[in-house]
């Protein structure tokens, strides 16, 4: 059985929470593909050369803390405006998306570049603001001190940058369900993509 959801949106949306427990619930196989390009970030912060460590990455080797800091999240940004980087990770993340059993992906471009096939296509966004207080509350949560106004502007930064890029800028696929998580607890964001996928699968 092959069914894909992509998920996209910006940065602290509540995707990977969203993601998470659809995978969770229908059983599929999940991937963060934030995570692929956290990657290769932390490489090139590493001194290395973003091409050649996207080109080099061994995506099972994902589950690392460290590529969670904000520092990571910009340096990922940094790389993802990069042709190269990008076609390196395609291949890894359509053939994730194809697995038997069922997958959910998230990201900025599943919808769009990685999957236009996708079974199911959310795009899952907030305001800037709702978004920034999530990230500084899980940052608190893991008790990592955090300025509130700093990671705002991290945020609308990275925004402009994932939006504004040449190469698949985030955005909504046509055929994309927007859902907007800036009243919803996590709950009630899943209850709505329950209603959507069930309505796919039959
Ligand atoms: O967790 P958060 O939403 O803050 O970020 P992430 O999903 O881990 O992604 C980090 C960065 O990787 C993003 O700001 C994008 O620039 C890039 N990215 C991308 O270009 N395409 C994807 N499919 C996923 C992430």
């Amino acid at each position: 059985m092959i069914f894909t959801i992509a998920i996209d949106g910006p940065a602290a949306a509540g995707k990977g929470t969203l993601a998470r427990a659809l995978a969770a619930h229908y059983g599929f196989a999940y991937l963060d593909t934030g995570l692929l390009y956290r990657a290769v970030g932390a490489g090139v912060l590493a001194g290395g050369e973003a091409v050649a460590v996207a080109q080099a990455l061994d995506p099972s080797a994902l589950d690392n803390a460290d590529l969670r800091t904000q520092v990571v999240a910009e340096a990922a940004s940094r790389v993802a405006v990069i042709p190269d980087v990008r076609a390196a990770l395609v291949a890894f993340q359509r053939h994730f998306a194809r697995r038997d059993g069922g997958a959910v992906l998230d990201g900025r471009d599943i919808g769009t570049v990685i999957c236009p096939q996708a079974d199911v296509k959310l795009f899952v966004t907030a305001s800037a603001e709702t978004r920034a207080e999530r990230r500084y509350l899980e940052l608190a949560d893991k008790g990592v001190a955090a300025d509130r106004d700093a990671i705002l502007a991290e945020v609308v930064a990275r925004d402009a940058r994932d939006t504004g890029r040449a190469e698949a800028p985030l955005r909504a696929a046509t055929d994309a369900t927007v859902i907007d998580t800036s009243d919803l607890t996590a709950a009630q964001a899943l209850s709505r993509a329950l209603t959507i996928v069930d309505a796919r699968r039959g």
